[in-house]
This record gives structure tokens, sequence and C-alpha cells, in this order.
């Protein structure tokens, strides 16, 4: 059966934005990146009109991770956040996604994107995308057990294409509230093109609004892909931790304002915020260079063309070193501009869900 009021216009279904009319935006779900504490960061810079959260993983003996669970309950950034699953047991994303509906959400989303080996394999994640009559019984029992709104993110095919029009179908079948499309297939990760042009033909087959997800890198690149996709808003991952200030300059983009200016320095105030952050993680100081270097990963594609920082901040052994470096390139120079755009060629590594892993392992040169 599916919830009461699932046949409300969709868009009126979903949270307001926090200035109506305008291109909808959201934090992308980063595992191990957008907790509690990294989307307090990101509010303070210009919240997103959505929060989603990491995945829960969903299996017969779980129960929702509590670190994620805080980024919901101590949720300060006024923003509505979605509750991400991952899993494929029917009964326990039920069960999970029922327990889940007791704290302050803004709904349930389901994983059919992660590109992961380890997580794709268990027919999980982007895994998901390879068997439809499963994707068409969870998310049948999903909509009919849980009252909010039910949203899905997902990737354009497996291997290939060949199911999406079908998944789409699936995504109207079932009423879903939102989806957010990443326009690559899940072997294709995060490399090469985004198809846009995919992204833009399932915004004329769905109902629902479509948020455009890949690549967005800036507020221009936003106002760019939202024209040619018609998506009602964009999902940004990776540009969100290059550049925390991306959701309000999309909307300053959008209402033809001027675009703030970031600086170097702000950008050194923006390192020490987020270290901030990762000194109450408990976690060894090892592994805290090794969280602050992932964020820097991406902070670094836009400090010099010449990647001298990227190269430089990989290096650096201890906290001291790091903020050494830190100081070197973006306090000489503190009144310099900090790139809009990632300069060429800069790759921050890792660029999927790796993090984890990165965190824990003894720390060498990167
Ligand atoms: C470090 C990292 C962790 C991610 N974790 C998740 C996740 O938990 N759930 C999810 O749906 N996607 C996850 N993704 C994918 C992003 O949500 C997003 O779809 C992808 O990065 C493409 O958007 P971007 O080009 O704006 O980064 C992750 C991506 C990265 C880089």
């Amino acid at each position: 059966m599916p919830s009461p009021n699932v046949n409300m216009p969709l868009p009126d279904r979903l949270p307001s934005p926090l200035i109506s009319g305008l291109a909808l935006t959201a934090l992308a779900p980063m595992q191990d990146v957008t907790d509690l504490f990294f989307m307090n960061v990101i509010a303070s810079y210009g919240s997103p009109d959505y929060f989603f959260t990491e995945y829960f993983r969903v299996h017969e003996s779980s129960t929702p991770d509590k670190k994620i669970l805080r980024s919901i309950i101590e949720n300060a950034t006024h923003r509505p956040i979605f509750a991400q699953l991952i899993g494929e047991s029917i009964p326990d994303l039920v069960r999970i996604a029922q327990d889940l509906s007791r704290y302050p959400i803004a709904g349930i989303d389901l994983n059919m994107g992660c590109p992961a080996p380890r997580i794709y394999r268990k027919n999980v994640g982007g895994g998901l995308l390879r068997d439809l009559e499963k994707v068409d019984r969870i998310l049948g029992e999903l909509r009919s057990s849980v009252a909010g709104l039910l949203t899905v993110k997902m990737r354009i095919g497996f291997e290939n294409t060949d199911n999406f029009d079908a998944l789409l179908d699936l995504i109207n079948r079932h009423h879903i509230d939102l989806l957010s499309l990443h326009g690559r297939t899940v072997k294709e990760m995060y490399h090469g093109a985004v198809h846009y042009n995919l992204i833009a033909h399932a915004v004329q087959r769905v109902n629902c609004p479509v948020l455009a997800n890949g690549n967005v890198t800036s507020a221009h690149a936003a106002a760019a892909i939202l024209a040619e996709t018609g998506a009602a808003g964009v999902m940004i991952g990776r540009s969100a931790i290059r550049n925390p200030w991306i959701f309000q300059q999309i909307r300053q983009h959008l209402s033809d304002q001027p675009v703030i200016r970031v600086t170097l320095a702000d950008v050194r105030d923006y390192i020490d915020r987020l270290s901030d952050t990762t000194t109450s993680l408990i976690v060894p100081r090892r592994a805290q260079v090794s969280y602050m270097k992932m964020y820097l990963n991406y902070i670094a594609q836009s400090v010099d063309a010449a990647g001298g920082f990227l190269r430089e901040m990989r290096l650096a052994q201890t906290d001291t070193d790091l903020y050494r470096v830190c100081d070197r390139y973006l306090l000489s120079n503190p009144d310099q501009e900090f790139s809009l755009e990632p300069y060429p060629g800069l790759v921050a590594r890792p660029s999927c869900e790796a993090v984890r892993e990165l965190a824990v392992k003894p720390l060498v040169a990167q």
C-alpha cells in the first residue's frame, strides 16, 4: 500500500528549499566525510537545501550505526537530513527504515550507486542495478512500510545503460519522491565524463524531481548542468569538500548576485575548522593527520596550478609539518584568490569510498 499522501504533487512533499524558486542543492552522502562535524562546518559556510547521511549498513544483525545516528539526532544545520541505507535484505531494510523514521529525518534514501567492488559484489549499492526484480521488490516494500519520503540515489547502470529506462520506470512505479542521479555507470566509478545527456533523459522520464550529480565543480558548472539536464537541482560531493562556499555561491549565481570571492586566507581558516572537528574524533594523532590529508587532497586542487601544495602536504609526516605546509602555501599570499574550479590535472586521492582504510593505515607518504 502506498503511503497516504503519496498522491500529493510530488515537489510539495519535499521539504521547502532555502530560497523558493531556485534550483535545489544537496550535499552528497560521503562515507567517513559527511558526519555531524563536517555538516556543521559546511553549514557555517552556507548550507545546501538538503543533507544526506553516510550510508547505514543494513543486514540481518545490523542496528543503526551510532556515529551516523549522531548526524541526525544532533543535526544543528537547521536543514533537513535524509537517512541513507545500503543493503539488500528486504525485512532488514524495512526494519531499519522504520527504526530510523522515529528520528528527525526528512526521509529514507536508498543507495543504489556505491561502486566499491567489496560492496557491489554483495549485490548492494550499485550491485542492485543488475537485478531489476530485486529493486522492484525493495522499493515496493519500502514504499509501503515507510510513511514519509522515500528517495533513491543511483547511477545510470551497472556495466552499461541497458537497464536504465527500466530502472527509471521502477522509480515511477513506486512513487519515489526524489531521485539523485550520478551520471556514470558503476563500472565507470569516478572517472571519465559524466553523462549529463542521460540525466536529462531521466528528468524527462521520471515523475519526481531529479538532482544531477557528478562533477558539479562550481556555481558556474552547476548553472550549466542545470540548463543541460533540466534537473530540479544539483547534488555535490567532492567539490563541497574542496570549496564549502559552493552552495552559497550557487544561490548567488542563480539569483544574479555577485559570487562571494574566497581567498587563500579564508581557506586556511577552513582548514582550522576541519582540524577542530578531527581532533574531536577519538582517533590516534597519526590518523588525524591522515584524516586532514583526505580533506586537503580536495582543497589542494584549487590552491596552486602547479600542484606544489598537493605534493608537499602529501609528504608531511606530522601535524606540525602539515600545518607548516598549509601556512606556507596559504598565508604567503593570503589575499590571492582560491580558484573556483579545480586546476586541471590535479587529482585528489582517494577519490572514492576508501577513506576509512586510509584513516587507519599506518601513515606513509601518499
Ligand atoms: C569519499 C566518498 C565517499 C562516498 N560515500 C558515499 C555514500 O556513503 N553514499 C553514496 O550514495 N555515495 C557516496 N559517494 C558518492 C558521492 O555521493 C557522489 O555520488 C560522487 O562523489 C559523485 O559526486 P561528485 O562528483 O560531486 O563528488 C562517496 C563519494 C566519495 C568521494
